[in-house]
């Protein structure tokens, strides 16, 4: 489907709905209605959206500082503030960034935007497919699978809600990871907000009605097993907002982390 069939089909899509909830502006009318329930089953998912986005940021400084100069972005949404390319070339110039959404106006506003940008670009590919994604042409291209490539999986996986088949995909793409690489995942866990099993059970609704994308938030110790084998840097897997925290992130959750709903941590490849 391109941008405009997409645009036609009114159907709200996660990367939209994300987009709108972080007050972003490429979303239709769909994506603020599927937005706004949301916000009316979770008030605080904005403030969610805004913490895990901050996780990210930080999460990509921090190992960029440890050296690593590749990204490969699963699930990477709609652009926003503090862009994977826009950290990481921060840090080095030379920072070589590949975007992969399965959301086409993501896709498409990415490119816009890297227009000129020789070292990030930006493929519309589904991560349940992962070996697909580690085969693509430009991915070979940009990124040197001889060398350390930090994976994100940033708040993606809870969009893949068969168990198996997103523990295959984070297995399959470390497989194709050389050793000093690092796996960056945030993902929607309600493990610390138990007053709102029902409210879940809505929101899983929406997702599977209005998109073609099903909800499966998970618990830590779910999320904890795809980093098994794998050394977490401190502090673990914690609340996003708890994950190396900066002075100028957003304090919506200071004082009950778990209320963002998404767990964070950072591993490396030994
Ligand atoms: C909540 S957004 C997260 C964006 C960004 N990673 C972040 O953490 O800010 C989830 C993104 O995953 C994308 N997505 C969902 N399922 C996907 C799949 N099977 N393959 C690729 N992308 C997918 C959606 O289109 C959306 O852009």
């Amino acid at each position: 489907m391109d941008v405009a069939d997409d645009r036609a089909s009114k159907q709200a899509t996660a990367a939209r709905i994300y987009d709108y909830l972080l007050g972003g502006t490429y979303n239709f009318p769909a994506d603020r209605a599927a937005g706004e329930k949301m916000i009316e089953m979770f008030p605080m998912a904005p403030a969610g959206a805004r913490n895990n986005r901050a996780f990210l940021r930080r999460a990509v400084r921090h190992v960029a500082n440890l050296g690593v100069t590749q990204f490969l972005d699963l699930g990477s949404g709609i652009p926003t503030e503090g862009n994977v390319h826009e950290v990481a070339q921060s840090v080095d110039k030379n920072a070589r960034v590949v975007y992969v959404d399965i959301d086409p106006v993501a896709v498409s506003e990415s490119l816009d935007l890297l227009r000129g940008n020789d070292n990030a670009t930006a493929i519309r590919a589904d991560a349940r497919d992962a070996q697909s994604i580690l085969d693509h042409r430009q991915v070979r291209e940009l990124l040197d699978f001889d060398q350390p490539i930090a994976l994100l999986l940033c708040a993606v996986l809870h969009f893949v809600p068969e168990d198996d088949l997103a523990a295959d995909v984070v297995r399959t793409l470390l497989a194709g990871l050389p050793s000093g690489s690092y796996l960056v995942l945030s993902h929607g866990s309600v493990e610390g907000m138990p007053e709102r099993a029902a409210q879940l059970e809505d929101a899983k609704d929406l997702y599977k009605r209005d998109t073609a994308t099903q909800l499966k938030p998970r618990t830590r110790t779910e999320v904890l097993r795809y980093f098994d084998g794998l050394d977490l840097i401190e502090p673990g897997l914690v609340w996003v907002p708890q994950w190396h925290p900066d002075a100028d992130d957003p304090t919506d959750f200071v004082d009950n982390p778990s209320r963002s709903a998404c767990l964070g941590g950072v591993a490396r490849l030994s």
